[in-house]
């Protein structure tokens, strides 16, 4: 049910706490100023006082962000999102990078800087494919945790002389609960101790079965370091992701998930942003989280000005007046007005779990470490 605290509800009124206490022990209901109460109770006494009462419920704010499909005849194609996941050292960094100057192939120079954790390349099949780099899995997990299914597949890596360990496991839970489909990059088959058969065999224990011992995963074994079969890798994923026939609808308002932000000292709040529908342009007002601002530039994986994104594209967005967090969804809306109303009604809400987290759970360990 929707609350708010005495406190709260005269600071947006302009009203004196002590006035709305006294109303409420008319009523015969005895308030300190930290309680809590209903927004049925909180209307009464706005209009009883003055105010105009326009409740925003959350079905409001949240409407029209996400949840309402786009009619079929509007998608168009658009390029798979691919994260890659593995165990620390494995080599994830290392495919990264191997793929980016695969890159030079299709004729974009090489030697970029990757200024984002999410960039693009061109598959040997002609297809783009974005990637998402997401070190210590903490945007991912956010991510998931707040429902935006942002990856269409996730790129297991596994080194084939180390095979299976704890964040290799983690990676494949992550998966599992995202519902996506997973391509195993069984790495650095290049060295003499690669035992790319124990990768398979290992695998088993966790219910991931690839192709050749007679599943449905996908598998490649590869080289980040010699560059052998990452073509292949490309090919797998283009091939992969066509069965998943991703669309999107990229005449619409834009909508995404911010893949990680950062307060720059030159530049202001920067948040990267995958665009996943319709078409994010400069000037357009936009909502993250509980942030909002004016795009003031958008700019890609290579750091080049561009004046709009569209659907799988991966943008640098400036001009937040804040730093949203990873795995807030973005949503570009009509005027400044509705972005304030959001924000700050999403701000509201974030205090008040922060306060009854703080009222409930005085002392216990396990509300610490949440
Ligand atoms: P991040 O989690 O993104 O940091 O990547 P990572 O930690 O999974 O692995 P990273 O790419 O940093 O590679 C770890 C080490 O493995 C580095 O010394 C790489 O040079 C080495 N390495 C990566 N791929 C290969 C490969 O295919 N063959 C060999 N021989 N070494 C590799
Ligand atoms: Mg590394």
């Amino acid at each position: 049910p929707e609350t708010i605290t005495i406190a709260d509800l005269a600071n947006r009124m302009s009203e004196r706490a002590v006035d709305i206490i006294r109303m409420l022990m008319k009523q015969g209901q005895m308030h300190k100023i930290t309680d809590v109460i209903d927004a049925d109770t909180a209307q009464l006494i706005a209009e009883e006082l003055g105010h105009a009462v326009r409740r925003v419920a959350e079905s409001d704010v949240e409407e029209g962000l996400f949840d309402i499909p786009d009619a079929d005849e509007l998608l168009q194609p658009r390029a798979p999102v691919v994260t890659i996941m593995g165990h620390v050292d494995h080599g994830k960094t290392s495919l990264l990078d191997a793929l980016r100057k695969t890159n030079v192939v299709s004729g974009e120079a090489g030697g970029i800087t990757q200024h984002i954790g999410a960039y693009q390349v061109v598959s040997p099949l002609g297809g783009k494919i974005t990637f998402i780099d997401t070190p210590g899995h903490a945007a991912f997990t956010a991510m998931r945790a707040r429902g935006a299914k942002v990856t269409d597949l996730v790129v297991l890596v596994v080194a084939a002389n180390d095979s299976v360990m704890p964040q290799t496991i983690e990676a494949i839970n992550h998966a599992k609960a995202a519902k996506v489909p997973m391509i195993v990059a069984i790495n650095k088959i290049d060295l003499p101790d690669a035992r790319p058969e124990k990768v398979k065999t290992d695998l088993l224990q966790y219910e991931v079965q690839v192709e050749s011992l007679g599943g449905d995963v996908l598998e490649i074994e590869l080289s980040a370091k010699t560059g052998q079969n990452l073509d292949k890798l490309l090919e797998l994923i283009q091939l992969q992701s066509e069965l998943l026939d991703l669309k999107a609808n990229p005449d619409r308002l834009a909508e995404g998930t911010v893949i990680e932000a950062k307060l720059d000292r030159g530049r202001g709040p920067v948040a990267t942003v995958l665009i996943q529908r319709g078409t994010l342009h400069t000037g357009d007002i936009v909502v993250a989280g509980s942030e909002w601002g004016r795009v003031r530039a958008l700019l890609s994986d290579k750091g080049t000005q561009l004046a709009d994104a569209g659907p799988s594209t991966p943008v640098e967005v400036l001009g937040f007046n804040g730093t949203p967090e990873a795995g807030d969804r973005v949503a570009v809306v009509e005027n400044e007005a509705r972005a304030r109303e959001i924000t700050d009604y999403r701000s509201h809400q974030k205090r008040e779990k922060q306060a009854a987290r703080v009222g409930a759970g005085r002392g216990s360990l396990a509300d610490m470490m949440t």
